[in-house]
């Protein structure tokens, strides 16, 4: 019921002096009714009421109370602040050292689970705990303040409380059931309806909004049907535990009436037992009604953990002495997590500074997760892998950060200026260096024509430009890095043909100095290419020079011929 992996990310400090404040607050309490009934009993015995020392107890206990209430009020925030701090924080960074690797949650999920799933584990944490700590703590004073004068009645309502957890326990049994699935199915339906937003224009086009309307009501109705079942159950058990607590007060003060009745039990005890067996079961009681609101707590809980202990990428502490010049790839093999059939089977290949290496096969052959085996972006790989003379293993994620650069299509552009876009790629770039990667890319008169220049703002992802322009700019922000291995993979899909053209000279420039890597589906892109490797179902199988291939090889000029009679097809 408690999650031990909470007291490692937040300080207990805050739990320790919520409950004392309350222990405290009880006490006072129990003070101020001995007092009373004390004062009673002289009055029923016919002495005079000590009005001085029972105002004064009254007026004590009262300011006492006002100043723990403030003290509670202030450390609940005080603990659930510093909860969603350390949570939200938690969560944060282990996206941030995610990244694009493995097990990384969509941004929808992400969102909630950082937003709405921290909300609820504060209930959890800042409601919940402190109230079943003070709950064991409460009913043992309690007891103790009451055993004095009468065992058994004591006894007795001691024996009864128990019965509240039990029922609490019970109906976690059933409540698991319905809980079990309860957050996930609001993390889906929250992805759902974000995705179902974001393909709106997609739905509209195609005539399918009714639908996925319909879908997502129904969908909403289970989860209004499961909080519906889940509200009845607390109240029931509400009413379950509101039993208990009554007829466990009711036996107890009886059996303390017959004992006084036989006068085993002073007055003063008697009102002790009226006064405090009620008081015995309230804290059990809120436990109980806490309780489920905890329950959506305790699994969003898991949740976040289990996002948290996702295993990370591995990066060793070496630097590279120089900048890259070479890597070398041998018998290098990976597979995804969960499947079953390698990604890439006994790959060998090298790939030296200033070279232009274009990476071609079908679709699925494995040419991505080999960009990404070199980026040590996936973890696992098996055979040999090195930069320089250092095992990819070995580097830091800096250096290989710092050296090594992937660009794909999904590259994303921030609804910020053009100049903010591009410093992402390299913060200590100058305004000639901005222009100068701009005219590299055939962008610079656009962006001079435009009325705010490098300070015009983007909108979001860049959806105020054309493909080509947006892949244009990605370029160039990627070539302000000034790293030594740039990869690309298929950054030229979906652009036009003068986009491309432009791309495909940059990148050739790029490659006199720095190692390219350029995967491309369209063969007539690497005919200037230095080397050009050919991936077929996660094997490499063949590599050479493209006149070569386009010589010797059956597989590339097959495919080529292909490709060319698709194009010619299609023209
Ligand atoms: N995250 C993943 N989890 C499991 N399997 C994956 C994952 N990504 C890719 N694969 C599988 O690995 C194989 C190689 O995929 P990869 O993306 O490397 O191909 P590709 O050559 O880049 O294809 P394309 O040209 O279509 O981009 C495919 O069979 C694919 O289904
Ligand atoms: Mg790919």
């Amino acid at each position: 019921m408690i999650d031990k992996r909470l007291f490692q990310l937040v300080e207990k400090k805050s739990l320790v002096l919520l409950i004392l404040f309350r222990v405290i607050s009880l006490g006072l309490m129990i003070i101020l009714w001995f007092v009373f009934a004390q004062q009673l009993t002289n009055y029923l015995n016919g002495q005079s009421i000590d009005w001085l020392f029972l105002v004064g107890t009254v007026l004590l206990v009262l300011i006492g109370k006002s100043v723990l209430t403030k003290l509670m009020e202030k450390q609940t925030y005080k603990a659930s602040a510093e909860l969603r701090l350390s949570m939200r924080r938690a969560v944060m960074s282990k996206a941030f050292r995610l990244g694009n690797n493995e097990g990384q949650l969509p941004a929808s999920t992400l969102t909630q689970l950082a937003v709405d799933g921290i909300e609820q584990l504060e209930i959890y944490y800042a409601r919940f705990l402190p109230q079943l700590f003070y709950c064991l703590v409460a009913s043992l004073m309690i007891f103790l303040s009451l055993v004095g004068f009468a065992w058994v009645p004591a006894v007795v309502l001691l024996i009864c409380m128990p019965m509240i957890p039990v029922v609490i326990m019970a109906v976690m049994k059933i409540a698991k059931r319905i809980l079990s699935g309860y957050w996930s199915d609001y993390t889906n339906l929250g992805t759902k309806f974000h995705e179902n937003l974001s393909g709106f224009s997609i739905l509209k086009a195609y005539d399918q909004d009714k639908y996925k309307q319909e879908e997502i009501a129904t969908d909403a109705e289970r989860f209004r049907k499961a909080t519906m079942s889940l509200l009845s159950m607390q109240l029931n058990s509400i009413t379950i535990m509101d039993i208990i607590s009554y007829s466990g007060a009711a036996l107890g003060i009886g059996i303390a009436l017959i004992e006084f009745t036989g006068g085993t039990i002073s007055t003063t005890g008697i009102l002790m037992f009226l006064l405090l067996s009620a008081e015995f079961f309230i804290p059990m009681r809120q436990l109980g009604s806490l309780f489920h609101v905890a329950m959506n707590g305790i699994s969003a809980c898991s949740r976040l953990f289990s996002y948290l202990e996702l295993p990370e990428q591995v990066y060793g502490k070496d630097k590279l002495e120089k900048a890259l010049e070479k890597i070398n790839v041998h018998d290098l093999s990976y597979t995804y997590d969960k499947e079953k059939t390698a990604a890439l089977q006994g790959v060998s290949a090298s790939f030296q500074q200033g070279t232009f290496s274009a990476l071609v096969g079908k679709s699925g052959s494995g040419k991505s997760t080999f960009a990404r085996v070199l980026l040590h972006q996936l973890s696992g790989y098996e055979g040999e892998l090195v930069w320089n003379d250092v095992r990819l293993t070995d580097l830091s994620g800096e250096a290989i950060r710092r050296q090594g650069v992937l660009v794909d299509n999904h590259g994303y552009l921030y609804a910020d200026s053009i100049r903010a876009n591009l410093l992402i790629g390299n913060q200590q770039a100058s305004e000639a260096d901005l222009w100068r990667v701009l005219e590299k890319v055939c962008l610079a008169d656009f962006v001079r024509n435009l009325p705010e220049q490098l300070a015009e703002t983007l909108q979001e992802d860049g959806s105020n430009l054309s493909g080509g322009q947006r892949q244009r700019l990605i370029l160039a922000r990627a070539m302000l890095r000034e790293a030594e291995l740039y990869i690309f993979d298929e950054i030229t899909s979906g652009v036009d043909l003068e986009s491309e053209k432009i791309i495909l000279e940059v990148l050739q420039d790029l490659a006199r100095e720095k190692m390219v890597l350029f995967i491309s589906h369209r063969l007539y892109n690497v005919l200037d290419a230095d080397q050009v490797l050919v991936f077929e179902a996660g094997k490499l199988v063949e590599v050479g020079a493209p006149e070569q291939l386009q010589r010797d090889s059956n597989y590339f000029k097959n495919y080529f011929l292909e490709e060319a009679k698709l194009l010619k097809g299609g023209a």
